[in-house]
């Protein structure tokens, strides 16, 4: 949908991340908190090993509250310094301060124990395309805050972003890709638009999305669309064609555009908030 995926492209994006890492002392990652597993990808934990590590689960305001609570368990359990965020709102950044501070308490003190005092830490923003980096950068640095090191001809290089006297962030986020040997992790990141639809069967797609919500989230459809629902998930996706007026010539139900239109009314919110995984479907792959 939004990206292509140019092998080109992710090789220079993760070399310029590899540079931009030995700068830091805190990754800061972004997660889309309705597929919290599916959209990191697991080559983070490696290339941020021994950063101070914190994981934002981004655009909270579409997931499920209770799963977003279950996954900052899950991510609090495995180390890791978690917040849930809506960066378009702008709620949560406060408490994502907070958390900075927090996670780089141990660095502070051993710099402090070296003699080196006020030097601020240093972060970066990472996370796969679409997940809402830019938006948030945006809101955690805020209007006020200056650029550090932009100043024409005077200063080359990296741009720092001072947050406060004790933390700056770098102004360009890390890109990194989706990650998925896995089908179920490429289904759900299908779902929430992160892969190119034409390379999709859409009708599929959302056959199997309303397989998912009959199955996790009863009622939804129902309410939605009013019409019962239905174990066989091709007959449920034509019946909902058939309320919507998703009709070919001769009355016939088109179920592609019927697909089409489950999927962006999933997206656009209007089937409720809804999580795509819970943190007891997915295998542990992560940071074991
Ligand atoms: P990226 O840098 O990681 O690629 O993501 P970016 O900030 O461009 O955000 C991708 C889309 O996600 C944007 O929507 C953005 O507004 C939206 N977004 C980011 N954070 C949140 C959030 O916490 N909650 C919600 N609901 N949405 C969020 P867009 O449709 O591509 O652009 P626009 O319509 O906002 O202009």
């Amino acid at each position: 949908m939004h990206f292509q995926w140019y092998p080109g492209h992710m090789t220079k994006a993760r070399r310029m991340m590899q540079e931009n890492i030995k700068l830091i002392d805190l990754m800061v990652e972004l997660v889309d908190a309705r597929v919290p597993y599916s959209s990191k990808n697991p080559d983070i934990d490696e290339l941020a090993r021994n950063k101070a590590r914190l994981i934002l689960l981004n655009k909270a305001d579409m997931a499920d509250e209770a799963v977003t609570r279950e996954w900052e368990t899950y991510y609090k359990e495995k180390g890791f310094f978690v917040a849930r965020v809506n960066s378009q709102k702008g709620t949560g950044i406060k408490e994502v301060k907070k958390l900075v501070e927090e996670a780089c308490r141990e660095k502070k003190e051993r710099d402090r124990k070296r003699g080196i005092l006020n030097r601020p830490v240093r972060a970066m923003v990472a996370g796969i395309p679409n997940v809402g980096k830019s938006t948030f950068i945006n809101s955690f640095a805020g209007k006020a805050c200056a650029k550090t090191g932009n100043k024409p001809g005077v200063t080359k290089g990296k741009q720092w972003i001072k947050i406060n006297k004790n933390v700056e962030l770098l102004d360009t986020p890390g890109i990194l890709w989706p990650k998925f040997e896995d089908q179920a992790v490429g289904l759900r990141l299908a779902w929430i638009g992160s892969i190119k639809e034409e390379v999709l069967n859409t009708t599929e797609l959302s056959v199997e999305l309303l397989r998912f919500l009959c199955d996790r989230y009863p009622g939804a459809l129902s309410e939605r669309y009013g019409t019962e629902e239905d174990a066989d998930a091709v007959r449920l996706l034509e019946r909902i064609g058939q309320v919507r007026g998703c009709l070919m010539k001769g009355s016939q139900v088109d179920v592609e555009k019927a697909g089409l239109l489950v999927l962006d009314d999933f997206r656009s919110l209007r089937l409720g908030r809804i999580s795509l995984e819970r943190p007891q479907d997915v295998s542990d792959r992560l940071c074991d």
